[in-house]
């Protein structure tokens, strides 16, 4: 097993271009199911994630092919509508081929998503307005089986919840229906706005009728298109996190700084100094925090969920008590344990992690037990005293290319190494300082 060593208390500086968008590639390539064409998508990050989004394609009878963050899909023989349970397993936004497979083929057969390590993640949204736009679902021993028919046909459709995923899901599945489909209380994550943006480069109609509603006009057929997918926030957000924890002084090119207003916020009430043009942001950080006493997690643009891990390690050091409140799943907060190992000192209170700053935390050997969690780890051990050994590096490369590249970059001491074996039996036990190979 891989592990990532931090040496910690290394300021950061230089500049970091981030990478294309995890959370908007993976539904804008479900999306080329629908295009009868060939699409070209650039600046998409090569992640497991992306890589199992991939070997779905493939399975459904598309051809891909990727030349560095360049992928191509031709979809024009899409011949299968079946999604074998270990292709779903091996990613959990699988769901989101779902519609794009149904408006393709007519039909869709996969097995419903587990819950996970950050909460039960239920698709009754996404099945309610599929059979609203005309699918017949059955659900049998988590599998489900789904077929239009009358075909597809729009509807009027609102949300109990804006949930980013069953909005991908009425998209693709009303970007070709019969008719008109009206989609209120609909998730305006950034995501969402990029996904809307490669439907209609490949023919669909979709039009943003003000807050959180989408009016679908559904079309023939799609054909493929050119698209860039866009920065990914989260990605940015945790290396801001990371200046912030250790310190530093790092330009972000390749940021569309009006995706992270609501984070901003976050890190100038922290201390940090931010300077922003439209696509870079310049963060500094004495390493020296405040408290931020009132972050929530909520949907777009509220504070992310996905941030929240990364800025409760850059607060596990600030002076005073920070408070987050996580209200988008209710499992959320994993990570706690191994920072406290590393000597942060947070309790947590039903939906609220209480942040009391501690002067410094210490390297520890921990494990990462989901994607942001890991992140967090690793940006608490750049700000910690020694050396930390962190495990679990599958759930960070889901979402993070080529994390320590992009650190060391900045001037972090960090590497990627092969397990000793005598790493893993001290799982969450502080370590003696490791050379850098
Ligand atoms: C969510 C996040 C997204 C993040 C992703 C991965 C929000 C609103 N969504 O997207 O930003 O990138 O996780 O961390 O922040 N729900 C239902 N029924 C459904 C679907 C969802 O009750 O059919 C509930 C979920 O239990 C959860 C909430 O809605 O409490 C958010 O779900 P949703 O936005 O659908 O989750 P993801 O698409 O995974």
């Amino acid at each position: 097993m891989e592990k990532i060593i931090v040496h910690g208390g290394q300021p950061l500086q230089g500049t970091l271009r981030v990478q294309g968008s995890k959370n908007a590639s993976l539904p804008i390539l479900a999306a080329c199911v629908l295009a009868d064409g060939v699409c070209e998508i650039e600046n998409c990050p090569d992640l497991s994630d992306v890589r199992a989004a991939v070997r779905i394609l493939q399975h459904l009878g598309c051809t891909v092919s990727r030349r560095d963050n360049h992928l191509t899909v031709d979809s024009r023989r899409v011949s299968c509508y079946n999604i074998p349970d270990t292709l779903m397993h091996e990613m959990r936004s699988s769901i989101v081929f779902l519609g794009s497979v149904l408006a393709r083929t007519g039909k869709a057969t996969l097995c419903a998503p587990g819950g996970c390590e950050i909460g039960r993640r239920p698709i009754d949204l996404h099945l309610q307005s599929l059979r609203a736009l005309g699918a017949e679902i059955r659900e049998e021993n988590a599998t489900l089986t789904c077929e239009t028919p009358r075909g597809l046909c729009g509807a009027r459709i609102t949300l109990r919840f804006p949930s980013v995923g069953a909005t991908e899901n009425v998209l693709l599945a009303a970007a070709t229906a019969r008719g008109d489909t009206v989609l209120h209380n609909a998730a305006r994550e950034p995501e969402i706005e990029d996904l809307v943006a490669f439907l209609n480069a490949c023919g669909a109609k979709i039009e943003t009728t003000g807050a959180g509603t989408l009016l679908i006009h559904g079309v023939q057929r799609l054909h493929g298109c050119r698209h860039r997918v866009i920065p990914d926030r989260i990605a940015a957000l945790s290396y801001m996190a990371a200046v912030g924890a250790a310190g530093g002084d790092v330009v972000l090119q390749d940021v569309q700084t009006k995706h992270i207003l609501s984070v901003n916020r976050v890190f100038l009430q922290a201390g940090c100094r931010l300077e922003t043009d439209a696509h870079t942001l310049r963060i500094t950080s004495s390493g020296r925090l405040r408290s931020v006493r009132d972050i929530r997690t909520l949907p777009h643009p509220g504070f992310p969920t996905d941030a929240q891990a990364a800025v409760m390690a850059m607060l596990c050091t600030a002076d005073g008590t920070s408070v987050i409140e996580e209200t988008i799943f209710e499992n959320r907060f994993h990570h706690v344990h191994a920072l406290r190992r590393m000597g942060a000192q947070i309790r947590i209170s039903d939906r609220k992690a209480i942040i009391h700053g501690v002067s410094r935390l210490h390297g520890a050997a921990v494990t990462a037990v989901d994607l942001r969690a890991g992140a967090a780890l690793i940006i608490a051990a750049l700000g910690a005293a020694g050396t930390s050994v962190i495990g679990g590096l599958h759930h960070i490369d889901r979402g993070y290319e080529k994390i320590e590249a992009c650190l060391q970059t900045l001037g972090a001491q960090i590497e990627r190494s092969a397990d000793s074996g005598r790493q893993q039996s001290k799982q969450n036990q502080p370590v003696r300082r490791l050379p850098i190979r």
